[in-house]
């Protein structure tokens, strides 16, 4: 098998050391330095190159260094070439951490009180039970349904909404655009963890905002175009919304300058919700190139259809 890896050059360091330890019959190469395009099998990318086919004419599989497809232009890939999304426990405990992270701080206030701390004022506000405030996960997939599960055992009201039904203890579940509006209207707190799709580009907007609880707020895990910025901007002006914690944007990243840095009610991280882990993600490409290997279904094969 001849892989050739394209992102972040360290980690793909630490990709080629774990390979030679696990699986020393693995050629593994770092882009750009590819020897023998011709004879490479797999491409691993982040931000994949242009015209892939050109670079790699006999490619059997492109896997994504992590859960998002969206970089992948389908329309210049054969329809038989398995494109892959990353599923690993690493990846999945970073969404885990910082999903829960996010909600405690909304749910405690905390945008508010690092306000106040800024303008040096002790002022309390009337606090409420984990079980009074209402969370909305939009998308129930491999990290939806894990940052869940946490959230139920620390005992906040939990639904999820996504295309297809779900049986998640502990959880509400709502299912495509017919339910979208009793999903929404129960959500005081809206997180995203849609895939970006023709179906769910700029679902983040001042309709959606419009059908939520007054006061409630967002946590932005998804893809940047998954929201438009100046609905939020102007919801969270209005006071439609009261805080928004945000990881990804569009265009990433964020230019200088952009409302979104200095906004009190915003909280901005730059796309660091969660980063595939290089040891567990060797172990999850490894189980996928030996079921490939075999002939067999890999997991997390893209479905082009859907998008996702
Ligand atoms: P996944 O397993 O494919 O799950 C996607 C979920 O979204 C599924 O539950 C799916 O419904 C639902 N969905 C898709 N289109 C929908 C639509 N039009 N209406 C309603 N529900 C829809 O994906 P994942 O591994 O959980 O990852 C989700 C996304 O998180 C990624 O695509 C990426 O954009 C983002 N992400 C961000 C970071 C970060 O650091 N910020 C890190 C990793 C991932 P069904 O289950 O019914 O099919
Ligand atoms: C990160 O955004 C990922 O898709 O893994």
């Amino acid at each position: 098998m001849n892989i050739v890896y394209k992102s972040e050059p360290e980690r793909g360091r630490r990709w080629q050391r774990l390979l030679a330890e696990q699986a020393p019959d693995i050629r593994f190469q770092l882009w750009p330095d590819i020897v023998d395009p011709e004879q490479v099998d797999c491409l691993i990318a982040w931000q994949p190159p242009d015209n892939i086919m050109q670079h790699f004419p006999n490619l059997k599989v492109l896997f994504s260094v992590g859960a998002g497809v969206d970089q992948f232009d389908y329309a210049s890939l054969p329809a038989s070439l398995p494109v892959v999304r990353m599923i690993e426990p690493g990846l999945t405990r970073g969404m885990v951490e910082y999903v829960t992270f996010a909600v405690l701080g909304l749910h405690r206030n905390m945008p508010r009180y690092l306000q106040q701390q800024r303008q040096q004022v002790w002022l309390e506000h009337p606090g409420r039970p984990a079980s009074r405030s209402r969370v909305g996960v939009m998308g129930m997939g491999t990290l939806g349904e894990a940052v869940l599960q946490p959230l139920v055992q620390l005992g906040f009201d939990c639904a999820g909404w996504s295309r297809t039904g779900k049986n998640l203890a502990g959880v509400k579940s709502f299912v495509g655009q017919g339910e979208l509006g009793n999903f929404l209207a129960r959500s005081d707190i809206l997180i995203c963890l849609l895939p970006l799709t023709a179906a769910t580009e700029g679902i983040l907007n001042a309709e959606l905002f419009n059908q939520l609880p007054q006061g409630a707020s967002l946590v932005q895990v998804g893809r940047g175009k998954h929201l438009q910025h100046d609905h939020l901007l102007a919801a969270l002006d209005s006071g439609q919304l009261s805080a928004a914690v945000i990881d990804v944007t569009s265009p990433e990243p964020l230019p200088v300058g952009h409302r979104f840095w200095q906004h009190p009610a915003i909280w901005l991280t730059p796309h660091i919700a969660s980063q595939t882990q290089p040891e567990s993600a060797v172990q999850a490409l490894l189980d996928n190139l030996r079921r490939f290997e075999r002939g067999e279904t890999m997991t997390g094969v893209v479905d082009r259809e859907r998008g996702y």
